[in-house]
């Protein structure tokens, strides 16, 4: 599989099949974004929240692309009520997709619409696609639950923000790293704005002294997994 990375929480996973799953789309309005919302396809829309830095661009897209929201119960209603397609789930439930599976995790955040509705509660989104567990831990503030999800999942990829103000900064980060246990560390969530401004080669060198890897993705960067 391949993984893009937009900038921000904005992530794009191709399977070997060519599915096209989206995680937190914020494209357009999004000042680090080398890529535009009309260039990106989607079969899928993963939501870990319904912040505007997180829907982001996912309605015009999905418009476009008549793409499935993945999303905790209040925030699929959401989508619903808009006329999209959704498939409600919540935290600590998983289901198996054509894809893979998805699992809803606890994040430590808000979630409120872009128009000031309650959205349920912020989350983290474990993705288990050909053999590899992906954890996107949504915006949240350390936990040590985190401990427990890296235990039950043995996370191959982890995305987390180190951006702070809003979520964890470096220096939490790095425990959050040091209590999942992933392969590679993958930081998100920095750098779009002035207030959540961070340096992830500060990040990466502080995680590998700690004995993990850190990929430093570059905004519109694609790897494969
Ligand atoms: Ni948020
Ligand atoms: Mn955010």
């Amino acid at each position: 599989m391949k993984l893009r990375y937009f900038s921000h929480s904005s992530f794009q996973i191709t399977t070997e099949k060519g599915i096209k799953i989206l995680i937190d789309p914020f494209l357009d309005g999004n000042p680090t974004s080398p890529v535009k919302a009309a260039e990106v396809d989607a079969d899928y829309i993963i939501l870990t929240h319904a912040h505007g830095d997180h829907i982001g661009d996912s309605f015009s897209i999905a418009d476009r692309c008549d793409s499935l929201f993945i999303c905790v119960n209040e925030l699929a209603e959401y989508c619903k009520s808009k006329g999209y397609k959704a498939h409600n789930m919540h935290i600590g439930g998983g289901y198996n997709f054509e894809f893979g599976r998805v699992k809803f995790t606890i994040a430590h955040h808000g979630s409120q619409t872009p128009d000031n509705l309650y959205a349920g509660e912020p989350a983290g989104v474990v993705i288990s696609i050909e053999g590899k567990n992906i954890y996107h831990t949504g915006d949240t503030g350390l936990f040590l639950d985190m401990k427990l999800i890296g235990e039950m999942n043995k996370i191959d990829y982890m995305l987390l923000p180190i951006g702070d103000n809003f979520t964890m900064g470096i220096t939490d980060a790095v425990k959050a790293v040091e209590f999942t246990s992933p392969k590679v560390a993958i930081p998100m969530h920095y750098n779009t704005f002035p207030v959540i401004e961070a340096d992830p080669n500060e990040f990466k060198q502080k995680v590998e002294v700690e004995g993990t890897d850190c990929k430093v993705m570059d905004f519109g960067q694609e790897i494969s997994l």
